[in-house]
């Protein structure tokens, strides 16, 4: 599956004002935040897009490889906002309401599975992999990069879009297509944060959340999973006592816990981060 950078600019072109996305298009890299990166350090600006049929060294979040074999989309963005580097999550949790949202609005029941990954089905559709580069606590660039399974095969617990548009209807035709919709999605996250602000980013981002109202198992304590912080930590309401701690509600880092994919109603919480 080709993606077409003619049919890529049409159906960004009427939408796509915020970010000004110039568009780089590859058919294998190594990485596509990789080859941004590479373009950023060589004069490339804020909405520059590289987006690639295959990757040979994929990155994926908490220093995991992402398989990228032909068939997905593999897209990385620029942007330059003003955010303090303790707020780095902000632009992964916008990128993923975004994407959910742009996605739902073509009649595909896209949710977000706490803290980066897009759902379907309770299985993983795609992630989301934020770097930046942060001078004295600022964040100077950063770079947006997104995976999803589209035609390529996917694991038990992973879904691809082309598989279940078999069933349905086919709201999305083709990978460039679906590239626009991710690059719109991504636009509207960044503009609703920057422009709107981290509160009203983070409400919509909960109300795509799948896993709110989750049980989850520690060692030391059960509870409920209430929401997730400005700093995209999970909130979790316990329901047992933890040690020392007095108030009833815990903030849990991203990469610290993994919600599982298996039952979708009730999470495991593991001390070590995900393998997949
Ligand atoms: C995750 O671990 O869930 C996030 C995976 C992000 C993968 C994408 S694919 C495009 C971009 N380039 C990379 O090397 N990684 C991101």
């Amino acid at each position: 599956m080709e993606l077409n950078q003619q049919k890529l600019e049409t159906a960004l072109q009427r939408n796509n004002t915020y970010l000004q996305f110039q568009l780089h298009l590859h058919k294998t890299v190594t990485s596509t935040n990789q080859i941004l990166w590479d373009l950023l350090n060589t004069g490339a600006k804020p909405g520059c897009v590289v987006i690639a049929q295959q990757q040979t060294a994929g990155r994926g979040q908490w220093g995991r490889q992402w398989i990228s074999s032909p068939g997905g989309l593999y897209l990385s963005v620029a942007v330059a906002p003003e955010l303090e580097a303790i707020n780095s999550y902000q632009l992964t949790l916008g990128s993923a309401w975004g994407i959910a949202e742009q996605l739902q609005n073509c009649g595909i029941p896209v949710g977000i599975k706490w803290p980066n990954d897009l759902v379907l089905e309770h299985r993983k559709l795609g992630g989301i992999l934020t770097e930046t580069k942060v001078t004295s606590g600022i964040i100077t660039k950063a770079v947006i990069g997104v995976g999803i399974n589209w035609a390529n095969s996917v694991p038990e617990t992973g879904i691809n879009l082309q598989s279940l548009q078999q069933q349905h209807s086919k709201p999305i035709s083709d990978l460039s297509m679906l590239a626009a919709q991710v690059l719109l999605g991504i636009e509207s996250g960044i503009q609703c944060l920057c422009q709107e602000g981290a509160n009203i980013l983070i409400s919509r981002y909960l109300n795509l959340l799948t896993n709110m109202g989750d049980i989850v198992y520690g060692s030391d304590f059960t509870g409920t999973v209430v929401g997730v912080t400005s700093k995209g930590e999970l909130r979790v309401r316990t329901t047992s006592e933890i040690k020392s701690v007095i108030t009833p509600e815990i903030y849990l880092q991203p990469g610290t816990i993994s919600l599982g994919y298996r039952t979708p109603h009730k999470s495991q919480l593991h001390t070590t981060p995900e393998n997949s």
